[in-house]
């Protein structure tokens, strides 16, 4: 007789632990990712050739390899060099990655800012550093922001991926709980309740600043 508690509730610890690896996951590599996808986005749109070639080819190469691989590629091939924790490798490799779409997510704000304003900004006597730094990027953020949103709801649930290599993050954590209760479908049912409720609270916060950006201008 199968005598162990099977209720989802006295496995609360276990998802509440995959909740917080996930959310560090995601925070972490956002951050990282935004910082990365700055730079990105600044050497793409350089006049510089070789900085451009460079930021091209890391978007295009990361954008054209899943990110299934690109974890494993991080853990099993940095691992060769030194020995990282699968969390770190987990979020090296989930920010590399988002740092990539960031990147056009913010060239393509930057460029939706109409041309005429760059032109009006040099008849004033502006620098480019100026213009960039205070016509330009305050305009393109207001159209970044939607779209930056969207990248931070992905990173939640993309980073789902680094269970693999055995991140203890919510779906590493259901399928403890699938294998503990020998319950197939409620822990996953669980983790879905659980990803929605981090993904729509977040949406929730990024409306609000967006509604906050909208009284700004
Ligand atoms: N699932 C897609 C892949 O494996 C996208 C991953 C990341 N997406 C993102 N917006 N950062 O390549």
């Amino acid at each position: 007789v199968n005598t162990a508690n099977t209720s989802m509730g006295h496995y609360w610890k276990y998802f509440a632990e995959g909740v917080e690896y996930t959310l560090i996951i995601a925070a972490v590599s956002g951050i990282i990712g935004v910082l990365l996808g700055v730079i990105l986005a600044l050497m793409r749109l350089a006049n510089n050739k070789l900085l451009k070639g460079i930021a091209v080819g890391y978007i295009e190469f990361v954008r054209g390899t899943p990110l299934m691989v690109q974890v494993l590629f991080v853990y099993f091939g940095v691992g060769v060099i030194i020995n990282l924790p699968a969390l770190v490798s987990g979020i090296i490799a989930v920010s590399l990655n988002s740092g990539a779409y960031i990147a056009e997510i913010i060239r393509g704000g930057i460029d939706s800012v109409s041309k005429g304003q760059d032109e009006a900004a040099k008849s004033l006597g502006l620098s480019k550093t100026d213009i960039m730094r205070s016509v330009i990027l305050p305009q393109a953020l207001k159209n970044i922001w939607p779209a930056l949103g969207n990248e931070f709801i992905s990173l939640i649930k993309e980073s789902s991926i680094v269970s693999i290599i055995g991140v203890t993050d919510l779906i590493y954590q259901l399928n403890i709980v699938r294998a503990d209760t020998y319950r197939g479908v409620m822990p996953v049912f669980v983790a879905m309740v659980l990803y929605f409720i981090l993904t729509f609270g977040l949406t929730r916060i990024l409306n609000h600043f967006e509604g906050r950006m909208q009284h700004d201008s």
